[in-house]
């Protein structure tokens, strides 16, 4: 007869133990009633870079790596990218459900509210160089916001708590812009609340008194929809520096702050400033197959390919794709890049390196080249991936706070270092 449960036989005492079984995994801390002495610490799942391990329940995002499916609260990534926008996918991500016209009026009002930042973190910016990096001036100023808001603590206050969600999501877009202007020199702009969330952010990037200035629909509609794409992905690594931090009860600010920054990594959200990089210095189809070498070397990795969970086509990948074609119409350039980068997704689809290990393009493969198509320099890149994950990140905030089963977030150990010994001085050692 079947049984929900797990038989293990620890062969040490010929003891058997019977582990639980709850939505197909059982939980680490049953194994600790497993000692071979009464007096052990018992026994403990290791699992560097968390390769098998759940580390929460989560009604937020759902990802199937193998038959590469994407859905935020159930919708499909598909249906979200053609009929939705990124607020109403942000509040679908925060709330639980698509907004009806009353709420979804107020969330958008809210926010766009909230667009102006404080003028003191103008001084700040200023302060940074004018080569500096605009993901880290980013991190730096959300992680500022902190000191202006200093009741964003009060976390438990729901409030409070959605006060400080307005302000994220409304002045990330001008901190982003002010620290790109900051970059080359151009005087801050300051947001238009009339106008929509990426058509604001457009705007503030690049208007300089033209007459009769219009952001392109096309442009903002495209970065609109590659919001949607990039706005939640489950436990990814900045996603669980979110949940880590934020379980120490620290403000949001700071706890954004940290994500951000493992976000900035280029094994993760910086990776398409990497591909685009790369791409650049491949420079022409005939170098792809030197390229496509010293990768299977070890010498370097393909930007854009691979993905922890998915072991199939990343859906996004897909509808970034269609995307790129409306953007490259509407800008009309000849780009060499893309060129190069479909030359390189055939070859390696086909080569047994790539087959073998399942590396398919993901997200942000093709995500740099319609930014570029979009005149955003290269170091941006990050920044508009850090955008419209500060939704999924507050998302999966809100979830853990309200989660009577988190607590603060602590792993454990094997410690294998040396024994106790007594200090060596100086001179003897
Ligand atoms: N190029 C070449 N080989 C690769 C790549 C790649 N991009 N990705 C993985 N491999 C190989 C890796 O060398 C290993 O081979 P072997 O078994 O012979 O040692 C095997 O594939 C498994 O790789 P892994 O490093 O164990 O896989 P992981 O799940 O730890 O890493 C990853 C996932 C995304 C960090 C990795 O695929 C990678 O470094 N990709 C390039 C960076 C990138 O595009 N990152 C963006 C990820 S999607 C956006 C996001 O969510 O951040």
């Amino acid at each position: 007869m079947s049984k929900n449960s797990l038989t293990v036989t620890d062969n040490r005492t010929g003891k058997t133990y019977e582990l639980p079984i709850e939505n197909d995994s059982v939980r680490a801390i049953d194994l600790r009633q497993i000692k071979v002495n009464s007096d052990d610490f018992g026994m403990m799942s290791y699992d560097p870079a968390y390769l098998n391990t759940a580390s929460c329940k989560s009604t937020i995002t759902d990802i199937d790596g193998e038959k590469g499916i994407l859905r935020y609260r159930g919708y499909p990534i598909e249906q979200l990218a053609e009929k939705s926008t990124f607020l109403e996918v942000a509040y679908l991500l925060i709330f639980g459900e698509l907004p009806n016209k009353d709420e979804s009026d107020n969330w958008n009002n809210r926010i766009m509210r909230h667009t102006y930042i404080h003028e003191s973190l103008t001084k700040i910016l200023a302060a940074f160089r004018y080569d500096c990096h605009p993901m880290s001036t980013l991190i730096s100023c959300v992680s500022a916001q902190s000191t202006f808001y200093p009741e964003a603590k009060e976390i438990d206050d729901p409030e409070v708590r959605l006060k400080q969600i307005w302000r994220i999501l409304g002045k990330l877009p001008t901190l982003a812009a002010f620290a790109y202007r900051h970059r080359i020199g151009r005087p801050y702009n300051y947001p238009d609340a009339t106008r929509g969330y990426t058509e604001n952010f457009l705007y503030m990037l690049d208007f300089m008194n033209e007459r009769n200035y219009e952001v392109s629909p096309v442009m903002a509609k495209a970065l609109d929809v590659l919001f949607i794409l990039h706005a939640d992905h489950e436990q990814n690594c900045s996603t669980s520096v979110m949940r880590s931090v934020g379980s120490s009860q620290v403000d949001p600010f700071s706890a954004l702050a940290a994500a951000a920054s493992a976000l900035y990594g280029p094994l993760h959200g910086g990776a398409n400033e990497r591909a685009l990089r790369m791409l650049e210095k491949i420079g022409r189809a005939e170098n792809i197959p030197k390229h496509i070498e010293r990768v299977k070397k070890g010498e370097e990795r393909l930007m854009g390919f691979g993905h922890r969970v998915y072991k199939n086509y990343d859906p996004r990948a897909r509808i970034i794709k269609g995307i790129a074609d409306q953007v490259f119409a509407e800008v009309e350039i000849n780009n060499p890049l893309i060129e190069i980068a479909q030359r390189l997704e055939e070859i390696a689809l086909s080569d047994d390196y790539f087959v073998e290990r399942k590396l398919y393009p993901n997200v942000d493969f093709y995500s740099g080249i319609i930014y570029q198509a979009m005149r955003f320099p290269v170091d941006m890149y990050p920044v508009l991936f850090a955008l419209p994950r500060a939704a999924g990140w507050l998302a999966q905030w809100c979830e853990m706070l309200d989660d009577p089963e988190q607590r603060i977030s602590r792993p454990r150990q094997l410690y294998l270092g040396k024994g106790a010994r007594d200090y060596v001085p100086m001179n003897k050692r």
